[in-house]
């Protein structure tokens, strides 16, 4: 049975009601989402980080995972049960060139696409993998835009057990397709989007006893919340005013809001920074909402080149709404145009990045421009996935090939012949 180095249970967001972790659980029986929730009354926040210090650059062993360095945070299991890839350790770039476009001087970008399977996923699977090993799952399944049946499929291979993926048919990047192929995960391509894919997958699992490795799984978000960790960290421990975060099914930003819940109320952070979520424009239900203060409603039928994003009934939309109105955070959308130019500012920085990573840019350059963050703020804005998993969208944009979005700052490739000549006028 998985816990945490102090006494945890989960408990419903909705109700309150607590469960032991003895028996796998993703909902409350009213429908509610879990959180995995610690008694953190005794801990000495300063002890944790000197130990977090002293692990820092180990050479082997789990607690060289950027995931596992926390271990007292994520999950209190033994060594020889944690399923990992040294996840994590992860850079933070100054964000060069795509600072200047979006008109920030200090802007960090945190590369999660340097991931072992080139996505921020990873560091929930480490942990979502294992506590699947712990409660003797013998299959794993998820509903996916493409990244986190990749990280899935690897996981699951390495720790031996069968992985299921079900991903909206023809819908997803071709990097992501070819790795949940490559790994070996028994990929289902469903005629429907993502949203049905996920409504599939949650009720397979209740009925055939396979373990629910979405981010609806608690302990997918208790890993996922090294990302955090690990900036703070490497900015030792001193605050940014900002986070600006990608938003689809909304689990990334919920698993930051935790986190710094926690370091808060071990008293290792006293400042609270502001949570910016960024959502494509076509694909918008929290921006909707907050922007309106209305009701949460899923959008039908979401469409974005941003495909990691293409969701309209995120599940996790009230952890997500709690962590933003507890950071004092906002909610912004961008538009195709603006994922797209702020990718090839990205990218053209030589970091490089798939576009719904982008939108963190694209949105932190939105918020300088309505004057939200203020352009001597210190901003971290976190590239989610590898600019490798969707070549699609960058040959054609830089040869102007996608509809209705242009290629700014296009930079085609040219056909010359092979001459001393050609190349000197091509120079
Ligand atoms: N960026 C990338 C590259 C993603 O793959 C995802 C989500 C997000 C941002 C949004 O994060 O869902 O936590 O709000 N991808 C999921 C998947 C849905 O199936 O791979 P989120």
């Amino acid at each position: 049975m998985p816990s945490s180095a102090f006494p945890s249970w989960l408990e419903c967001l909705t109700c309150s009601r607590k469960y032991d972790l003895g028996k796998v659980r993703y909902t409350c029986d009213c429908g509610g989402l879990l959180d995995l929730k610690r008694d953190l009354g005794k801990a000495d926040g300063r002890k944790l980080v000197s130990l977090w210090e002293k692990r820092w650059g180990l050479k082997s062993g789990v607690e060289s995972s950027g995931v596992w360095r926390y271990r007292e945070l994520i999950l209190d299991v033994p060594d020889s049960k944690i399923i990992t890839k040294q996840e994590g350790n992860t850079r933070l770039y100054p964000a060069g060139r795509a600072g200047k476009y979006a008109g920030i001087k200090n802007f960090l970008l945190k590369h999660e696409g340097e991931n072992p399977t080139g996505s921020f996923k990873d560091r929930g699977m480490t942990c979502g993998i294992t506590a699947a090993g712990i409660y003797n799952a013998k299959c794993v399944a998820c509903a996916s835009t493409g990244n986190t049946s990749a990280s899935m499929a690897a996981y699951a291979a390495t720790a031996g057990i069968k992985s299921v993926i079900f991903i909206p048919s023809g819908k997803i990047a071709y990097g992501k397709l070819a790795q949940a192929l490559a790994y070996g995960g028994l990929t289902l391509q469903i005629d429907g989007n993502f949203d049905d894919a996920m409504t599939l997958v949650q009720e397979i699992c209740g009925k055939l006893n396979i373990y629910l490795l979405n981010s609806i799984n608690p302990f997918r978000i208790e890993g996922q919340k090294a990302i955090c960790f690990e900036i703070l960290q490497q900015l030792d421990w001193k605050v940014p005013d900002w986070f600006v975060i990608p938003g689809g099914n909304l689990g990334n930003n919920s698993a930051f809001s935790k986190a710094l819940m926690e370091l808060h109320e071990l008293g290792i952070i006293d400042k609270i920074p502001r949570i910016a979520v960024i959502q494509a424009s076509g694909a918008n239900p929290l921006y909707t909402m907050w922007k309106n203060n209305k009701p949460f409603a899923p959008v039908k039928n979401p469409e974005t080149i941003a495909t990691a994003i293409k969701i309209g009934n995120p599940v996790s939309w009230e952890k997500s709404l709690r962590g933003i109105k507890w950071s004092n955070g906002v909610v912004e959308q961008v538009t195709e145009q603006e994922i797209m130019d702020a990718k090839a500012m990205v990218d053209a920085a030589g970091i490089g990045a798939e576009p719904a990573s982008c939108c963190s840019v694209a949105g932190a350059k939105k918020l300088v421009e309505a004057g939200i963050i203020s352009k001597d703020e210190s901003v971290v804005g976190i590239l989610t996935g590898n600019v490798l998993k969707d070549p699609d969208a960058v040959i054609n944009y830089h040869t102007d090939q996608l509809k209705n979005i242009k290629g700014t700052f296009a930079n085609s490739p040219k056909s010359i012949k092979a001459t001393l000549e050609a190349v000197k006028a091509a120079l």
